[in-house]
């Protein structure tokens, strides 16, 4: 019997093709039955580690481990089919050596079957990536905003919005895609410094609060679906969830209190007697 599934998924190389041409559509998702939608309209699913925020209620991404990526990149391979899946490696699970990152890179790759991860950082994750990239692991870099470091940068602000830090972060991107990852996020950066990086590396760039002009676009879904309480400015609600989970809820307590649920058609009645 044949491995081969019957949809063929994109590949890390399908979206590093996809430079300068149609936008790539692409959202986070920690769920199979999220990814079963958004497999029908985006290119790549982020398995993010943004999960520890919007899923675990955690105040930064730092305490998420690599355990926590495996089961939900498990979770998000199950319920898509045609979208490229990219899980992010969790904050101490790939900066220590390289080495250290292609062992965590390859159990994430073993036990999910994603097709790619994702590191945050540039110059300082160039040697790594290339290292990763040469052994068969596809990667997507992450520059700009890395909440990862969130310690060090002092906050969730945008970055690059004085033109004297423009070029840290034009080195950085150009240093990732030297290395070979296929696609670089950048994130919360001013718009200007977003537009000329995009001109100058040859991977697609995936802006979040960054530019209209990158190769493509990413959101947290949560966010855009009105779930998250507090969102950045980047942040556009494509859809008001809170309020309709809300009224479905306060529906069900009230039928539950009044027992009106379950109605006939939501119960099991008695096998009618056989002679
Ligand atoms: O963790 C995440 O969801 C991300 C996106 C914000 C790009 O890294």
């Amino acid at each position: 019997m044949s491995a081969q599934a019957d949809q063929k998924r994109l590949t890390a190389p399908d979206i590093r093709a996809r430079k300068g041409g149609e936008p790539i559509v692409s959202l986070t998702s920690y769920h199979a039955h999220t990814a079963r939608i958004l497999d029908q309209y985006c290119d790549v699913i982020l398995v993010g580690d943004s999960l520890g925020m919007v899923m675990h209620g955690l105040e930064t991404t730092i305490p998420v481990t690599l355990d926590m990526m495996i089961l939900q990149g498990l979770a998000v391979m199950r319920g898509s089919k045609r979208a490229l899946v990219v899980v992010d490696m969790p904050f101490g699970s790939y900066e220590a050596s390289k080495e250290q990152a292609f062992m965590s890179a390859a159990r994430v790759m073993k036990e999910t079957g994603c097709g790619a991860i994702k590191v945050e950082g540039g110059k300082r994750m160039a040697e790594t990536i290339a290292f990763l990239v040469e052994r068969g692991i596809p990667v997507m870099g992450h520059v700009g905003l890395t909440p990862q470091a969130i310690n060090a940068l002092g906050g969730f602000r945008a970055q690059g919005r004085d033109p004297a830090d423009w070029e840290q972060f034009e080195t950085d991107a150009r240093a990732v895609a030297d290395a070979g990852a296929f696609s670089v996020v950048l994130e919360a950066i001013a718009e200007p410094l977003a537009a000329r990086i995009t001109k100058d590396v040859a991977i697609p760039t995936i802006g979040i609060g960054a530019s209209p002009s990158c190769d493509g676009q990413i959101l947290v879904l949560e966010d855009m679906l009105g779930l998250s309480p507090r969102v950045p400015k980047f942040v556009k609600r494509f859809g008001e969830l809170g309020p309709s989970i809300r009224a479905a809820v306060e529906a069900y307590a009230g039928e539950v209190k009044t027992r009106r649920f379950p109605g006939p058609d939501h119960i099991y009645p008695m096998k009618p007697k056989t002679k």
